[in-house]
């Protein structure tokens, strides 16, 4: 069971990257996880690209994602969406000639500075993936104001908050377990 996590912030010490890291480590154990870290290296779509064959990394993040057996995403909120980034590298990933998004089990996280919670990050990214025919959990978790519930090392810290996550991951590795056996 191979769950991949994407951030959709590039800043090194981005809230959104704490959270995918704590919920990774918060798995449960006999999960593996992994990361694509190069979503600011990911060209922006386009269409004449793709028709000559898809760049290098782009490959890579679909080999990332046709490996795993579940997605993890924590988005930001940015004027109420999610980041241009995060969006572009769903698009890449939602092309043929495999779609790899249909009916891939993903969970949704965002944190923020203020009070939302990145809820219109989460919103966004959800509405990509229901587009996708991704099998999106209903549950998601939003953190709002992010300087409290994580440390200054970024270790998320907030106990109610920690709760949330590991029982968004259970639940994730629950439905992936579940595809996988109906798979099989
Ligand atoms: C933001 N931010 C923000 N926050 C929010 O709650 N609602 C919003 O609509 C926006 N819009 C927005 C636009 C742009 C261009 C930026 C750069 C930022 C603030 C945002 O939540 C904050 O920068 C977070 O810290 C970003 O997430 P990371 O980088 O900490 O993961």
């Amino acid at each position: 069971m191979m769950i991949l996590g994407l951030a959709g912030s590039l800043r090194g010490a981005s809230y959104n990257r704490a959270l995918l890291r704590a919920a990774l480590e918060l798995a449960p154990g006999e999960v593996q996880t992994q990361t694509f870290d190069a979503l600011g290296a990911l060209p922006f779509y386009d269409g004449d690209l793709e028709a000559a064959g898809h760049p290098a990394i782009v490959d890579e993040l679909r080999q990332a994602i046709a490996s795993a057996d579940a997605l993890l995403i924590t988005t930001p909120e940015y004027n109420g969406d999610t980041s241009g980034v995060l969006k572009n590298a769903l698009d890449w990933a939602s092309r043929g000639p495999v779609r790899l998004l249909a009916g891939m089990p993903v969970a949704v996280m965002g944190a923020s500075p203020g009070g939302n919670g990145a809820q219109g990050g989460i919103e966004s990214v959800v509405r990509t993936l229901r587009r996708t025919r991704s099998d999106v959990l209903d549950r998601v978790v939003a953190v709002p104001h992010a300087a409290e519930a994580f440390d200054e090392a970024l270790t998320l810290t907030d106990p109610r908050v920690r709760d949330e996550v590991a029982q968004l991951m259970a639940e994730l590795a629950d439905r992936a377990r579940a595809t996988v056996a109906l798979a099989a």
